[in-house]
């Protein structure tokens, strides 16, 4: 047995489950348990990877300067307050660590994304799940919970897993009751699929006098380049250069940076993507609804479903993978009873449906 011993707060942590990607026994499947984009990248990027077979021998660029000047540029913010790195996660990581330690509190909403209390748990600090209304982040909740201990108030909007969003007249009265001690990480994963007039990412609250607002963006989801690992953070100077202290120097890979950059450039395979999202879980929630199952009202490229008990959520996952669809259950979130179910091509979603309605 070794000798060698981690900090003893790491016991507690369970490590990030990511949505299955295989069941034994059935030779095709289809994932959608990982809220990938069913398109894939914009064939620009699919381009761009391939001029980099001649260059692999080249350190990246390790201030990503093309991405943040051509994020910039289409997300009209600028540059220098610009983070780039392998994806928002590691990015979640890195606020946690930079700003909270053992004895601090880390709040985030009821079923917030998980990866917000792992981060709490792996500085030794306490994770503080504020309660939901209806699968859906309080404000006035999230304000009780904040304590003299409280670091950082995590929340992401639109919601993983619940897929729910708050109108940015909420965020700003959170922003407005927050203490300015209180960092406010506001995770817009999903923000590319939002285009009501009630949503915005967040980031014009980042430049405003107390410093204490963070944005993050991820090209894993609506860009489809999830598997090449890059996110971004927008942030007031100061925590810029925290960030870019703390940060590994080359994570961003040069494949990464040159698929993102590319990625951006396609407008039309965004709004292609955007558009596909927007059809595809209206008809699959309108379907599952008048099946009778009660489907939480998503704004991201998923819908969490739920039923009755948790016995008939197992159930339907069961005869979900048997016949090749792999949703995402939601045991490690308290919602056994769940299942999130990501927004694919049109002929998987009306598969999804027709296997859940021989339930009924
Ligand atoms: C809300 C939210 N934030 C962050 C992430 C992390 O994304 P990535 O690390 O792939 O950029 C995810 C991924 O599912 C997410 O759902």
């Amino acid at each position: 047995m070794s000798k060698v011993k981690p900090l003893s707060y790491l016991a507690v942590i369970e490590p990030y489950l990511p949505g299955d990607f295989a069941v034994e026994g059935v030779e095709e499947i289809v994932k959608l348990s990982s809220n990938e984009s069913p398109l894939g990248p914009s064939p620009k990027a699919i381009e761009a990877l391939a001029t980099l077979q001649s260059s692999l021998q080249i350190y990246p660029d390790s201030l990503a300067t093309e991405l943040r000047n051509t994020i910039a540029e289409k997300y009209s913010l600028a540059p220098e307050q610009i983070v780039c790195e392998a994806g928002s996660e590691p990015i979640i990581n890195l606020l946690a660590r930079a700003y909270s330690q053992i004895g601090d509190e880390i709040l985030f909403s009821q079923y917030g994304f998980i990866a917000y209390k792992i981060a709490a748990l792996s500085m030794g600090a306490t994770p503080v799940a504020a309660p939901e209304i209806a699968y859906t982040a309080s404000v006035d909740s999230l304000l009780n919970c904040v304590s003299e201990r409280t670091r950082i108030l995590f929340l992401a909007n639109p919601n993983n897993p619940t897929g729910t969003q708050l109108p940015f007249s909420e965020i700003e009265r959170l922003r407005d009751s927050l203490r300015e001690d209180i960092l406010l990480v506001l995770d817009a994963a999903y923000a590319e699929y939002c285009h009501g007039d009630e949503y915005r990412d967040g980031s014009s609250l980042v430049n405003t006098a107390a410093g204490n607002v963070v944005v993050l963006h991820t090209f894993s989801k609506i860009y489809g380049l999830a598997a090449l690992r890059v996110g971004w953070a927008y942030a007031p100077p100061e925590i810029v250069e925290v960030l870019n202290n703390l940060r590994g120097v080359f994570t961003v890979s040069a494949a990464a940076q040159a698929c993102a950059v590319a990625a951006l450039h396609d407008e039309a395979h965004l709004l292609k993507s955007r558009a596909h999202n927007d059809a595809t879980r209206a008809s699959l929630s309108t379907q599952l609804a008048a099946l009778g199952f009660n489907v939480l009202p998503s704004a991201a490229n998923f819908v969490c479903v739920q039923f009755t008990n948790s016995v008939a959520a197992a159930a339907a996952d069961l005869l979900l993978r048997q016949n090749g669809l792999i949703p995402r259950t939601l045991n490690e979130y308290d919602m056994p009873d769940c299942l999130r179910i990501t927004v694919g091509l049109t002929r998987h979603c009306d598969k999804v449906v027709q296997l859940l309605a021989s339930t009924r």
